[in-house]
C-alpha cells in the first residue's frame, strides 16, 4: 500500500539506528488489517508511519483509529498526505498527527516542492538535516545557533518560484472548495467504476466504495508499477477504493 517514500527513508533509518521495520498487514480487499496493527503497535514502537490515501488501491485509511493506537504506546504519528491533499479537506490538526507530508506537484503545483507539516515543539527539538545560511540566530567561527522551526530546516536560498506556485495552486483548491472536489470527484467516480464494471473481463480491485465511497481515478495518466512479483503493469489507481491494473511493458517504480 505504502509509496516507495514512505517505504525508502524508514529502511535506511533502520539500516543507520538498528530499528526494526514492521508492516500492517493488508486482507484480500486491500485494506490495513486492524487487529494485527494493534497486535503490531507495541509500547516499543517509536514512529507509525502510513499514507492516509493509497496511490495504489486508493484506500482512505482510518486515521483516526492509527493515531489512538499510536497515542496508547507513545508512538509519533507520520502522515503521507500526498495523494489526499489534492481530493479531501485536509485539518492536519483535527486528525492529531505529529508529521505529515505532501507534494506540490501532486495537487496543481509544482514540482520540486512539497510541505512538511509537524508539531512545533516536536519540530524545533530536531537539529536541522541541512546546514547554511538563513537558518541560524548567532554564529561563530566555532558554532552555530540555529532559529526555531520552520527556518531551521531552510537551509539556502528556497526554490522561491515553486512557492508561489505552490501558494497559487493552494488558493485555486480552497477557492474551489475541497468539499466541493470531493463530492464531484465521487460523482465521477461512481459513474466510472458503473461503467467499468459494465465491461465483461474488467475486475476492480481494492476496498471498494463501501469503505471508501467512489472518486474519480487521480492520475490523468497511467502510472507505471511494479508489481512484489517483479512483473511490471500500468494502474489507474483512485483515491477511494479502486485501481484498474493491465499488463504493460513499464519498468520504472512506483510512479
Ligand atoms: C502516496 C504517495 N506518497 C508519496 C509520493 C511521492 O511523492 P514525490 O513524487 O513528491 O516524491 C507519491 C507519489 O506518487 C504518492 O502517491
Amino acid at each position: 500500500m505504502e509509496h516507495h517514500a514512505n517505504l525508502i527513508p524508514w529502511q535506511e533509518l533502520c539500516r543507520r539506528t538498528g530499528a526494526s521495520l514492521k508492516y500492517i498487514p493488508l486482507d484480500d480487499a486491500g485494506a490495513l488489517r486492524l487487529e494485527e496493527a494493534a497486535r503490531l503497535i507495541t509500547p516499543r514502537t517509536r514512529i507509525l508511519a502510513f499514507t492516509h490515501t493509497s496511490n495504489v488501491l486508493g484506500n482512505i485509511n482510518p486515521v483516526g483509529v492509527l493515531v489512538g493506537m499510536a497515542r496508547e504506546v507513545g508512538a509519533l504519528v507520520v502522515l503521507d498526505a500526498c495523494q489526499s491533499a489534492p481530493h479531501l479537506p485536509l485539518d492536519f490538526k483535527a486528525l492529531d498527527v505529529d508529521f505529515a507530508v505532501f507534494s506540490g506537484h501532486k495537487m496543481l503545483g509544482p514540482t520540486g516542492i512539497g510541505a512538511v507539516y509537524g508539531r512545533s515543539e516536536l519540530l524545533n527539538a530536531m537539529p536541522p538535516f541541512l546546514t547554511g545560511g538563513s537558518m541560524i540566530t548567532t554564529v561563530t567561527m566555532e558554532e552555530a545557533q540555529y532559529l526555531p522551526a520552520p527556518q531551521r530546516f531552510e537551509a539556502g536560498t528556497q526554490p522561491i518560484s515553486q512557492a508561489v506556485a505552490l501558494a497559487a495552486a493552494a488558493n485555486y483548491l480552497s477557492e474551489t472548495g475541497m468539499q466541493r472536489i470531493a463530492r464531484r470527484e465521487a460523482e465521477l467516480g461512481q459513474r466510472l467504476v458503473t461503467g467499468l464494471s459494465a465491461i465483461d473481463g474488467v475486475r476492480v480491485l481494492g476496498p471498494g466504495r463501501e469503505k471508501n465511497g467512489p472518486v474519480l481515478p487521480r492520475s490523468t495518466s497511467p502510472e507505471c508499477t511494479r508489481t512484489t512479483s517483479g512483473s511490471t503493469s500500468t494502474s489507474w489507481a483512485s483515491p477511494s477504493g479502486w485501481v484498474i491494473i493491465v499488463p504493460s511493458p513499464c519498468t520504472a517504480g512506483w510512479a
